[in-house]
């Protein structure tokens, strides 16, 4: 028996693969300071767990296809409030962002086909993408530039005629980068002339700091064949579990084309559909005091990486990542050594090594992803370790 060439080319994740070294460190009673991953301890709006205990039915039933209408009318509600006229047929409640970049590529991707993504990027892109028949063409940043991409002069040269789509994530995962609305017109531009999809990945839009401008591409309304926006509640309402996400686009053949999966997959859950309705309805200052609260770990991790002798890094902007290049040869042997050899009066810190996050062969093999999602204290252990841990590795 055979697997499918399609699967061979993807990778496991590198931000959970270490899942069984992390168990066995925890068996060996060590406590992990886990930044590896995306998964935040800010508290989940309450109605969330409100809207879930005031379901009263007898049967728990299927869900429609394109997801409930409360869900949708929400979701409606949420744009409006950002001054993006959505209709409903616009919108598709899907199991996560995941499944709406999945269904995406399903849907727009032919064997060979090329997708331009900026690198380092979401890891997981690469799955979607080469599960869907075709590859990434990276437009390579780096951190002296503030991992900056978005000119005619590094990314129209990556177009030819296997080019489907640009796909962004703004802000962005891994580095924090934020587009400029200039910058993001420009993509959408360069999208329009050369008839391709701009997939707009926006799940951490809410998450802008130093008073930076929230901007989303769905204002642009000259691009309604192009855009897909990708959205989730996973990280904006800190609802990861709830496996919430939409796909949506004004392309009405795109989404007929994603309803076909939908309509194979049945549906999404129905309780938390009915919890993500009541989400997307909380109060903007929800929004405010999360931002400022990942400001403030932003601010921490960033001071304390500076502290670190051989690190390079640049603030992150966005969303509640950073990408940091070591002082060691190899982050993925280091990853290792953290779980597996080191440790400080019984603690021990995990990141994502970095160059899962590159498509580009050999590149960030000495750097890691942090996700800041734990509070001020311990980041500020966690990165007390990675600094101890960087000597300790280096002395060996
Ligand atoms: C950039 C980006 N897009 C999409 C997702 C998918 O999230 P979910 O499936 O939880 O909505 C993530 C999760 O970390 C992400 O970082």
């Amino acid at each position: 028996m055979k697997l499918s060439k399609k699967i061979d080319l993807c990778e496991l994740s590198p931000i959970r693969k270490f899942y069984p070294y992390v168990v066995a460190a925890e068996r060996r009673g060590v406590k992990i300071h886990a930044l590896n991953i995306g998964q935040p301890d800010v508290q989940t709006p309450s109605v969330y767990f409100d809207a879930l205990a005031a379901f009263r039915q007898n049967v728990l039933e299927y869900a429609p296809s394109p997801g409930i209408p409360e869900l949708i009318e929400a979701i409606r509600g949420y744009y409006l409030r950002l001054n993006v006229a959505l209709d409903p047929a616009d919108i598709l409640v899907t199991t996560g962002g995941s499944e709406a970049l999945l269904m995406t590529m399903l849907c727009i991707l032919d064997e060979g086909s090329e997708v331009i993504v900026p690198e380092p990027f979401y890891p997981n892109y690469n799955t979607f993408i080469r599960a869907a028949g075709g590859a990434i063409c990276p437009v390579h940043t780096k951190p002296e530039d503030g991992y900056r991409y978005a000119t005619r002069e590094q990314i129209e040269p990556l177009i030819n005629e296997k080019t489907r789509a640009i796909l962004v994530t703004n802000p962005g995962n891994p580095t924090g980068t934020v587009l400029t609305a200039q910058e993001l017109r420009l993509l959408a531009d360069i999208a329009k002339e050369h008839d391709l999809y701009f997939i707009c990945d926006e799940v951490y839009r809410e998450f802008i700091y130093d008073g930076g401008e929230k901007n989303t591409a769905g204002c642009f309304d000259d691009l309604k064949e192009q855009l897909i926006l990708i959205d989730s509640v996973s990280k904006r309402f800190s609802a990861c579990g709830a496996r919430i996400g939409a796909l949506i686009s004004r392309n009405r053949a795109f989404l007929e084309a994603a309803t076909k999966i939908a309509q194979a997959r049945l549906s999404v859950a129905t309780l938390d559909q009915i919890g993500a309705a009541a989400l997307y309805g909380v109060e903007p200052t929800y929004f405010e005091a999360t931002r400022q609260e990942y400001q403030h770990r932003r601010d921490v991790c960033y001071r304390k990486l500076k502290e670190i002798p051989g690190v390079v890094t640049t603030e992150p902007k966005g969303a509640f990542y950073t990408m940091a290049k070591l002082p060691v040869d190899s982050a993925e042997d280091f990853q290792m050594f953290l779980l597996n050899e080191f440790e400080d009066n019984g603690e021990t810190v995990t990141f994502a090594p970095g160059s899962g996050f590159y498509a580009t062969p050999g590149a960030g093999k000495s750097e890691i992803r942090i996700a800041y999602v734990r509070c001020a204290e311990e980041l500020e252990r966690a990165l007390d370790l990675l600094k101890l841990a960087i000597e300790k590795y280096n002395n060996r």
